[in-house]
């Protein structure tokens, strides 16, 4: 039925070989390297540790520097791999019968991992603003999305048949073929906005040692298991052992040869040794922390995400990976967009005596605006947040004296903390990865309602 040579698994091997360096070399050069970052000037202080934080030792900061450089170096050198069959048969000489679309998707990821890396190291350099810093992945998200548009990309969706009844009973149904709806542009605008949000949602769930890190490294590993559910040899099997239903109706034999397979093995090649970076980086950034990643690190991991998800058209999936994210993003919306007092930090709160971490708290100097208590009530009462109240000694009124920050780590830290640094962050890796089996039973389990493939 299916003859192995055909997936160009020999590219496959190599490139697992790449991530073994990618592992091995990150290990050795993050040590090599923190000294010139600290004299540069990158450097921070660890801020929940004990000691005398306006003296203590300073850790080297930005080092998703070196780690997105390797991991560029890398990819670099690993382009001949895929297509190394067509070397032996002398056929890549003519341009016809080369495989121009893979090599334009593969250079397209890496100029916007590039441009991602860039941003991300401006960023640590001079603490670029918010408005500022969310144009830039658009800007460089266009080459992926033209790339993406130049090989027939989807705009549709489909949807449970329960909707498009009710759809159709409103009147939208002309805009409908069956129950597939085709978004069009909207659905470009869905991609543009991809980048944005997987770098900087990265990005904001940070503070403690080893989270950024380690929530890249769940996510990369997600998206390879979804990969390697798309490579014949396995889905069939894996399908089958958890019951779940073939993605693509029973078309085992059409998707298991051709553009499925080459997309997923593609993004496969990308998120291997993203894994063996993000795997070498941990060694360093895991606490005690030895070295920041920096926003450099978020936002290339980020981008990294985006690119395979739109180059292997399965984005609707890759949201599903980011459960914890999304939650953290839109807890923090309140703060991002100044309805509640956002502090320059909002890592958790250290205390010394326990050497445990509590929810830090933003303070309020009088009662806050009605907005922002309404907000701030309704959080309450949805346990997502702790608020303290005291007595104004004027008029003999209550007021929110303070909130804790509108964190995912100090959501956790209210209703299972205190907790030590190490700790959170191994219960946030544990959420993220019950996010990722939540998204494999939505994807796999009710998504055939959801997903066209
Ligand atoms: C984002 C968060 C901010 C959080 C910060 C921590 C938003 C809007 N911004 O800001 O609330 O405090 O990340 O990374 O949510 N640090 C530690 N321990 C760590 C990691 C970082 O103490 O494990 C401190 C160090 O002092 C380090 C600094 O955080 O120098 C890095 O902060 P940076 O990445 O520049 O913050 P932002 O990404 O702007
Ligand atoms: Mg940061």
């Amino acid at each position: 039925l299916i003859k192995e040579d055909e997936y160009k698994f020999p590219a496959l091997q190599a490139n697992l070989g790449f991530s073994l360096l990618a592992f091995i070399i990150s290990i050795w050069l993050i040590p090599k390297v923190s000294e010139s970052f600290i004299l540069k000037g990158l450097k921070g202080r660890d801020l929940l540790k004990s000691g005398d934080k306006l003296n203590g030792p300073w850790v080297p900061e930005s080092l998703g520097l070196p780690c997105a450089s390797l991991y560029l170096a890398l990819m670099m050198l690993f382009i001949p791999f895929p297509f190394s069959h067509l070397f032996k048969s002398h056929s890549f000489s003519s341009p016809e019968t080369f495989p121009q679309r893979e090599l334009t998707l593969y250079l397209s990821s890496l100029l916007s991992l590039l441009t991602a890396t860039l941003l991300g190291f401006i960023d640590d350099l001079f603490d670029i603003r918010w408005r500022h810093k969310l144009p830039i992945p658009i800007v460089s998200a266009v080459p992926t999305l033209l790339v993406y548009y130049s090989v027939g990309g989807v705009t549709s969706i489909v949807l449970p048949k329960s909707i498009v009844g009710w759809l159709s009973s409103i009147g939208f149904g002309g805009f409908m073929k069956g129950n597939i709806v085709d978004l069009g542009p909207i659905y470009y605008l869905y991609l543009i906005m991809l980048p944005t949000f997987t770098t900087n949602s990265i990005n904001i769930l940070a503070g403690i040692n080893g989270v950024e890190v380690l929530q890249a490294l769940i996510i990369a590993i997600s998206i390879s298991i979804n990969d390697l559910i798309f490579l014949p040899i396995w889905s069939i099997n894996l399908l089958n052992l958890f019951g779940f239903k073939n993605p693509e109706n029973g078309r085992i034999l059409n998707w298991a040869i051709g553009e499925v397979v080459n997309r997923h093995l593609m993004s496969l090649y990308f998120m291997i040794p993203l894994i063996g970076i993000c795997l070498g980086f941990l060694w360093h950034n895991w606490y005690p922390a030895k070295a920041f990643p920096g926003d450099t690190f978020c936002y290339f991991t980020g981008m990294a995400f985006s690119a395979v998800a739109i180059q292997g058209h399965f984005s609707k999936t890759l949201i599903l990976f980011f459960l914890p994210q999304i939650f953290n993003f839109i807890l923090s919306c309140p703060q991002l967009f100044g309805l509640v007092k956002c502090p320059r930090h909002r890592l958790p709160s250290y205390d010394e005596k326990t050497n445990l971490l509590n929810p830090s708290k933003v303070l309020f100097d009088s009662s806050p605006p009605k907005k922002t208590i309404i907000v701030l009530k309704l959080l309450s009462i949805l346990k997502l947040v702790k608020l303290e109240y005291d007595v104004d000694d004027n008029n003999n009124k209550e007021y929110i004296k303070s909130s804790t920050n509108l964190t995912i780590l100090n959501f956790l830290l209210i209703h299972f903390g205190p907790l030590k640094e190490d700790k959170l962050c191994i219960l946030m890796g544990l959420i993220q990865v019950l996010g990722s089996l939540i998204a494999f039973i939505i994807r796999y389990g009710v998504g055939s309602w959801f997903y066209g493939g």
